[in-house]
């Protein structure tokens, strides 16, 4: 899809917008006539409402989507920055703890070496590699988002902090000799070379490539709700399985930053609902129908994604209920009464879906516990004697 971008005198008004977030809305009431202008609360939350003959016109281009919601950026992108804390990757990395390795005269990696265990190592690795394929989001981010006004700035900022969770995660691991730098380093050349396209799997479901080619926006920011608070889980566990406090406290100050963004990317999806319900809705099901977290083209993916969900790093179940559950019930999904028919049918299709993963989640959870129970009798049988 094309990169959408907005005119310069449009990024003229964002750029202004952005910068005075209080007076956002009064100043779009002279540029936007579809918009409904509420004067700012005290608290300056958002308070721009979409007329409802816009809400029910035909459907929205990307174009128009970026543009409608381009005030509700800049209030969140305000938010954003006067709540992120500032921190440094080098305040969290253990150095007195470093040595050269055989190149400058040192030793090489042994496993010896590693206070982690086989998942906390195999949950680091996957957190590490997930965040090094920066590359693959910020390119989604920035084709579906504009490179102008607060959607601009936003792509930069969030490109800029999402950084620092592998640059950190690299120092911590290199360091402390947690994992074998070789083999990270092998890993991370094999899963960049492939990248990862989150929107791969939707362009390949069962959609009109029309309707396909002016949901990118809407599926962008579907994805990445879920994917920053799915993120922000795994980082927490894995901090947890380290055992090592400041493995845990540079964790915790990640986990911080994924949940800001995923505030941001929540904020500007229930915009959108409110603008575009139908619409934004049918991303939201199709996002979710398909959801693959990053990480797929990780060389052990799967290995060490099933030791993480044994472990209680991120499995089924926490998607489900700590992730999914609690954005849709944020975004009243299944409370609005903004559907147009349409509308009602998607929010069916997905409801139907979930009931299925729940059933899927406990048939799995079943399959587990009869493993689990076999092996345990195994070991319990003594061994016959010769
Ligand atoms: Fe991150
Ligand atoms: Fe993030």
């Amino acid at each position: 899809m094309a990169t959408a971008r907005l005119s310069r005198k449009r990024a003229r008004t964002s750029t202004s917008a952005a910068s005075t977030s209080c007076n956002v809305h009064s100043r779009g009431a002279s540029i936007r006539p579809h918009l409904v202008v509420v004067r700012p609360k005290p608290d300056c939350r958002p308070t721009t409402y979409f007329r409802k003959d816009f809400r029910m016109a035909k459907r929205l281009t990307q174009l128009q989507l970026l543009t409608e919601l381009e005030p509700v950026a800049a209030h969140n992108l305000n938010r954003h920055l006067s709540l992120a804390k500032e921190w440094h990757p080098h305040d969290y990395v253990p150095w007195d703890g470093g040595r050269n390795f055989a190149a400058m005269g040192g030793i090489d990696w042994d496993r010896e070496q590693s206070r982690l265990s086989d998942v906390a190592k195999a949950a680091m690795i996957t957190n590490l590699l997930t965040e090094d394929n920066l590359p693959s989001y910020h390119r989604v981010i920035a084709e579906h988002f504009s490179r102008d006004g607060a959607w601009g700035t936003w792509v930069g900022r969030w490109t800029a902090e999402e950084n620092r969770h592998g640059i950190v995660m690299r120092d911590y691991l290199v360091v402390t000799r947690g994992v074998d730098p070789v083999e990270l380093e092998r890993a991370r050349m094999a899963a960049m070379t492939k990248g990862f396209d989150p929107m791969s799997a939707v362009g390949q479901a069962d959609i009109d490539s029309d309707e396909l080619a002016d949901a990118g926006f809407l599926h962008a920011i579907a994805y990445v709700t879920f994917q920053e608070l799915a993120t922000r889980l795994s980082h927490r566990n894995t901090g947890t399985v380290c055992d090592d406090p400041i493995a845990d406290r540079m964790l915790q100050r990640i986990a911080a930053d994924e949940n800001l963004h995923m505030i941001f990317y929540r904020n500007m999806c229930a915009a959108a609902l409110d603008l575009a319900p139908d619409q934004a809705l049918e991303a939201i099901s199709m996002m979710l129908r398909n959801f693959q977290m990053p990480g797929t083209e990780n060389p052990n993916f799967r290995r060490y994604g099933a030791l993480m969900a044994t472990h209680g790093i991120y499995d089924r179940r926490q998607h489900l209920e700590v992730v999914v559950m609690p954005v849709l019930r944020t975004w009243k999904v299944f409370e609005r009464n903004d559907f147009t028919a349409h509308g009602e049918r998607t929010r069916e299709e997905l409801a139907g879906y979930l009931a299925g993963y729940e059933k899927e989640i406990l048939r799995f959870e079943e399959r587990r516990e009869r493993i689990a129970a076999r092996k345990a009798s195994k070991q319990k049988t003594p061994a016959p004697s010769s």
